[in-house]
């Protein structure tokens, strides 16, 4: 690995990173400015906190990777993180008895941003861990109180088939091909936390278990408006999905963001039932720029449009909120049968990272080009497994921090250069 390593090294042809994935003219998601400024970093001093959630399974791994990767910026641009990490999920319900911590909680809030890597899942041999725990101390109740807790409602997972891993996707190669779209998820509302929920009886007193779908107008709104934001910095298409033929919440969604069209005039806007969506993202899903939805569908269809892509393992998220710190992780699990092997794929974690940095912090360039050295080292034909094709080379996940590492400095230099 050395030598290739060393062979590595010579001078490469960059394209300037002056977009997402290095590929695309317009921006495809707005910059921190055009939403809103999530950190603000001392005047002129650029040192941030940032609390790291490590998590289980291949979580640590996948964080321990986009940790070096953000000391390597630090090194390299002029900044100055400061970590703190804490335990959150799984991990913490074995330390600490709980899977969110009061101590996370407020380490996260009091931070400029936060990365996690992933919760949940079993343990070797010990199947399914957490999942018999009661409601309440199951890991997902803890991911659940961090989005609640830093009031991260929008939630944006892009979606985007890489020239070099278009044939990692199950779709016909013609029908994945440019493939390049924004799932816009409302993250803090919806049936997830709608009460009344429980259990009961009814009438014949059977056990019932119940939710409640519900938004308020302002809850539509804001994500409403952020999707508009994010289309209008992409391709200007927008489709909101709903259910607005049998559900009343659905229908006051349809309403409020019809209404808030006029605002974006420059947006083109449609409306789309999730059955429908769900269908036209494998029928033709370059149909889509922007997908805005609430909490329980966009849960579903970022799954399905993630897998257009045939790689999880590559996919970032970022959750952002009206102040305070965003919440950046990657899309894909804790994949615990693989865990401490050195096989995972870090690239999502880096590439949230990477979110971290334009949305959470507004360091833009540094985020390009950390984006610019992982389609760097895909291009240099380096995979993890999960997105090992014959003809590139399986590398341990520790081996792209190595070349990310490489490629970065290239990167730069070659910016610096004017290039
Ligand atoms: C996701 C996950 C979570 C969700 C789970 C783990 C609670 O599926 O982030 O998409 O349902 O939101
Ligand atoms: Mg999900």
């Amino acid at each position: 690995m050395a030598a290739m390593l060393a062979n590595l090294v010579r001078p490469i042809k960059i394209k300037t990173p002056d977009s997402d994935f290095g590929r695309r003219k317009l921006s495809p998601t707005p910059s921190r400015t055009s939403i809103r400024c999530l950190a603000s970093g001392k005047s002129g001093e650029r040192s941030y906190t940032l609390t790291l959630l490590p998590g289980d399974g291949i979580g640590p791994e996948v964080v321990a990777v986009a940790k070096d990767v953000l000391s390597l910026t630090a090194s390299l641009e002029g900044i100055k993180f400061h970590f703190k990490e804490m335990p959150m999920g799984g991990s913490a319900l074995d330390a600490a008895g709980v899977p969110l911590p009061d101590e996370t909680l407020d380490t996260a809030k009091g931070s400029d941003a936060v990365l996690l890597g992933a919760i949940g899942g079993f343990v070797l041999f010990i199947k399914y861990k957490w999942d018999k725990n009661e409601k309440h101390l199951k890991p997902e109740t803890g991911l659940l109180q961090l989005r609640a807790g830093l009031g991260v409602y929008a939630n944006l997972r892009p979606a985007v088939v890489l020239p070099q891993l278009v044939h990692a996707s199950t779709l016909k190669k013609e029908v994945a091909e440019g493939v390049d779209l924004m799932v816009v998820r409302e993250l803090t509302g919806g049936i997830y936390f709608g009460k009344p929920r429980g259990f009961g009886t009814n009438d014949n007193n059977e056990d019932i278990g119940f939710n409640t779908e519900l938004y308020s107008a302002s809850e539509i709104d804001r994500i409403a408006r952020v999707a508009f934001e994010v289309a209008r910095k992409r391709n200007g298409k927008l489709c909101s999905v709903d259910k607005a033929n049998v559900l009343e919440a659905s229908m006051l969604w349809r309403k409020r963001v019809t209404m808030l069209a006029s605002e974006y005039p420059d947006v083109e806007l449609s409306h789309m039932y999730v059955d429908n969506a769900a269908m036209q993202l494998i029928r033709d899903p370059k149909q889509f720029d922007t997908i805005v939805t609430n909490n329980i569908f966009g849960d579903i269809l970022s799954d399905e449009a993630s897998m257009l892509t045939g790689s999880i393992g590559m996919l970032p998220s970022a959750s952002i909120g009206e102040s305070g710190p965003g919440l950046f992780e990657p899309i894909h699990g804790s994949a615990p049968d693989i865990a401490g092997q050195d096989k995972a794929n870090p690239l999502a974690t880096v590439l949230s990272a990477a979110m971290l940095l334009k949305y959470g912090l507004g360091e833009e360039s540094a985020a390009q080009r950390i984006e610019a050295a992982v389609i760097e080292t895909l291009n240099r034909g380096f995979r993890t497994g999960d997105i090992f094709s014959s003809g590139t080379v399986l590398s341990e996940s520790t081996f792209l921090l190595k070349l990310l590492t490489v490629y970065y400095k290239e990167i730069l230099k070659s910016s610096r250069r004017g290039f």
